[in-house]
């Protein structure tokens, strides 16, 4: 696998895995934490999310700001970019963390140990909160980015749709 298709596997499955969160926005079930669709779908966006993470910090972004861009997208592309490299494993360590401060036990997918319960009822509504404000933060960035890579597709022209779209979809853009 090349690392351009890396890069498109590891991009689609974080933006499913954030659409779930913002859509479902699941919760913790104190009576039942391994039930908790939030810890299982986190599972999954922690392991994907470290892969990319370390992808970037080893090789850098994959693509460079298209020829078609004026000077200021020129200089934002990359900027957007590193933001969201960034504010995802921000987003998913803040929620890592949420659930380490729950003062319940949590086993991951039923067995794995993830929290034995001991911390406090405040400390778990704080980072709950703190959780929630990164996530608000993530998602204004990525609805930023989805909105500028729209309008060089369609308005500037630039087929950057192209750039991250899987191969069969490519025919229609
Ligand atoms: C959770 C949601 C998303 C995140 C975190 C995200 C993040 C990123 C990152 C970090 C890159 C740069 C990758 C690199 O160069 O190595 C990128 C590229 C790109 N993204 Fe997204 N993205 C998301 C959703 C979307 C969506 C929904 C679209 C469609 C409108 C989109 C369109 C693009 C395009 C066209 C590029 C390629 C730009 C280029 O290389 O010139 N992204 N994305």
């Amino acid at each position: 696998m090349t690392r351009r298709a890396l890069v498109k596997w590891l991009h689609w499955s974080t933006f499913g895995l954030i659409l779930y969160f913002f859509v479902v926005e699941p919760e913790s079930v104190p009576s039942d934490p391994a039930a908790g669709l939030d810890l299982h779908t986190g599972m999954v966006l922690v392991a994907v999310g470290l892969v990319w993470i370390l992808m970037y910090l080893a090789k850098g972004l994959t693509g460079h700001p298209g020829p078609k861009l004026p000077g200021w997208a020129k200089t934002f592309d990359p900027i957007g970019h590193k933001a969201l490299q960034i504010g995802v494993p921000v987003g998913i360590v803040s929620g890592a963390l949420a659930g380490l401060a729950a003062p319940f036990v949590i086993h991951a997918f039923g067995s794995v140990p993830i929290n034995q319960g001991f911390g406090g009822k405040g400390f778990h509504n704080f980072a709950q909160e703190v959780n929630e404000l990164l996530f608000d933060g993530l998602i204004l960035l990525i609805g930023l980015h989805i909105a500028f890579h729209l309008w060089r597709h369609f308005w500037l022209k630039d087929n950057a749709l192209r750039v991250v779209a899987p191969r069969i979809p490519h025919i229609h853009l």
